[in-house]
C-alpha cells in the first residue's frame, strides 16, 4: 500500500507559541506514535516537546535540554519517551541506546535529531522540520507518512 505524503507549514513568534503548537499535537497522540524533529541547535526543538509533554497531561517538572540524558521518560495521559540523539555519533552508538526497543511499545516516541538514526526508524511517522526564519519567528513544517499521520496533520491543520 501506498500513501500520499501530506504537509502543512506553520510559523510561530516565540517560545510560548511554539509549545501551544507542540502541545495542540501533543492531544492529537496516541500510542505508538513516533514524532521525528530536525533542525539546526537552538531551533526550537525542546520547546516544542515541551508542549507535546504538556498536551499529553504530563505533569510539569519537564527537564529542559539535558546535557547528558539521551532518553527521557514521562508520565502522562501515555508514556512520553523523548530522545535526543545530539550527542550519539553513529548508528552503532543509537542502536546501543536500544531505541528500536523504545519506538516498539506503546509510548509515544520524539526524536530530536532523528535524521541521526536515518534507517533505523520506519517510514511512517510524523516529521517536523524546524526553521529559524530571523528573530523569535520558526517555521514547523509537518510531513506525515502514513496514513495514522496524515490523519494527525489534518488535526492541526
Ligand atoms: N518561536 C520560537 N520557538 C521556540 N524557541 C524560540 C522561539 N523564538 C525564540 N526561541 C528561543 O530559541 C531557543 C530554542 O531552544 P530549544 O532548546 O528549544 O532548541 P533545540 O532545537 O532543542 O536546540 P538543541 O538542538 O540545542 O537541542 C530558546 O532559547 C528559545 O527561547
Ligand atoms: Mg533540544
Amino acid at each position: 500500500m501506498t500513501y500520499k505524503d501530506f504537509d502543512y507549514t506553520i510559523t510561530t513568534n516565540g517560545p510560548d507559541e511554539t509549545k501551544k503548537l507542540g502541545e495542540r499535537l501533543g492531544r492529537l497522540l496516541k500510542e505508538g506514535d513516533i514524532i521525528c524533529l530536525h533542525g539546526e541547535l537552538g531551533a526550537g526543538k525542546t520547546s516544542f516537546t515541551q508542549g507535546i509533554a504538556k498536551g499529553m497531561d504530563v505533569a510539569k517538572a519537564f527537564i529542559t535540554s539535558p546535557t547528558f540524558v539521551i532518553v527521557n521518560e514521562y508520565k502522562g495521559r501515555l508514556a512520553l519517551y523523548h530522545i535526543d540523539l545530539y550527542r550519539l555519533n553513529n548508528i552503532a552508538e543509537i542502536e546501543d541506546i536500544g531505541l528500536s526497543e523504545y519506538l516498539k511499545g506503546e509510548a509515544v516516541t520524539v526524536i530530536e535529531w532523528a535524521e541521526k538514526a536515518e534507517g533505523l526508524l520506519s517510514e511512517e511517522r510524523l516529521s517536523v522540520y524546524l526553521e529559524n526564519s530571523g528573530g523569535d519567528k520558526r517555521s514547523f513544517t509537518f510531513k506525515a507518512t502514513g496514513k495514522r499521520y496524515e490523519e494527525i496533520v489534518q488535526g492541526l491543520g
